[in-house]
């Protein structure tokens, strides 16, 4: 291996470490930062992922609170709660985990959180104050990846970023958070004709598309920083990325490994969006 490993669980406990001071100023003044978590049915990942984003938050000296509903529960009702929740001066930040019962709209749903307390940062007005540049939540998983990226001392300025992938969680503001530090970004997707065309004149790559494998050494410029927010299962059931690690990192400068590179560091990001609400409100 000749790309050096920029690790996200390092950085995370890092990151974590700076908000847990955050909260204890906060505290100080009487305000205990909360976030309200919201499970609507029983998809085994997403209560895997609301667990630990309720364990991140108590770690750090957050008060995170669950709300469990059953799948069937009428749209209506959770747009009822979320109102509540926006009204509660004692709750900061509001997490509805996707995805949600086919039954119901969920940018509907989100865009009745109030975008004060949005700190997945997918409301339309914290997409359209990122689209302008303007002050508003960012996604976390980007943000995850923007500061693995200043972790390295990286400059963006001038260079060229490729993202692959265009979700409205990931590559479509990842781009957008490329571009706003000057680079010049080429965002990829599942109809772009040869990928490798793109990628090969990448200084940067972040693959986000949900398949392993989709980026190999051969599509990658000696030198080039790779950033894996793939989350994919192998043939033996072992975690892995959209990147072709063992490969790719004979090639790359830099890389992230999966796991312990951007899944860490989205977690973690979103303490930093919840601390940040919190401090706003007081
Ligand atoms: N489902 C997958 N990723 C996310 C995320 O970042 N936030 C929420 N709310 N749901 C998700």
């Amino acid at each position: 291996m000749t790309a050096q490993l920029i690790d996200g669980n390092a950085l995370a406990r890092q990151v974590r470490a700076e908000v847990a001071g955050r909260v204890t100023a906060l505290k100080q003044r009487g305000i205990q930062p909360h976030l309200a978590v919201i499970l609507v049915g029983d998809n085994p990942a997403s209560q895997v992922y609301v667990r630990n984003k309720v364990a991140d938050s108590e770690q750090t000296g957050l008060k995170a609170t669950l709300e469990r509903y059953p799948a069937a529960l009428p749209q209506a009702e959770l747009l009822a709660r979320i109102r509540a929740l926006n009204a509660d001066a004692n709750v900061h930040g509001i997490l509805v985990q996707l995805p949600l019962p086919p039954h119901m709209d969920a940018q509907a749903v989100i865009e009745t959180i109030a975008p004060a307390k949005d700190v997945d940062g997918f409301h339309v007005a914290s997409a359209g104050a990122l689209m302008v540049g303007r002050p508003g939540f960012r996604p976390c998983t980007p943000s995850g990846c923007m500061r693995m990226l200043e972790s390295i001392g990286y400059k963006l300025k001038g260079k060229h970023a490729v993202v692959m992938g265009r979700s409205n969680i990931v590559g479509k503001p990842m781009a957008l958070m490329l571009l706003a530090q000057n680079a010049t970004v080429t965002l990829c997707h599942s109809a772009t004709l040869d990928l490798a065309r793109h990628t090969r004149d990448a200084d940067v790559i972040v693959a986000a598309v949900g398949k392993r494998n989709v980026l190999t050494g051969g599509m990658v410029k000696p030198g080039a920083v790779v950033i894996d927010v793939g989350m994919n299962r192998d043939d033996h059931g072992k975690l892995c990325g959209d990147v072709d690690f063992a490969d790719v990192s004979q090639i790359a400068g830099w890389i992230t490994p999966v796991p312990g590179g951007v899944g860490p560091m989205t977690r973690a990001m979103l303490l930093v969006n919840t601390i940040e609400a919190a401090e706003r409100s007081a």
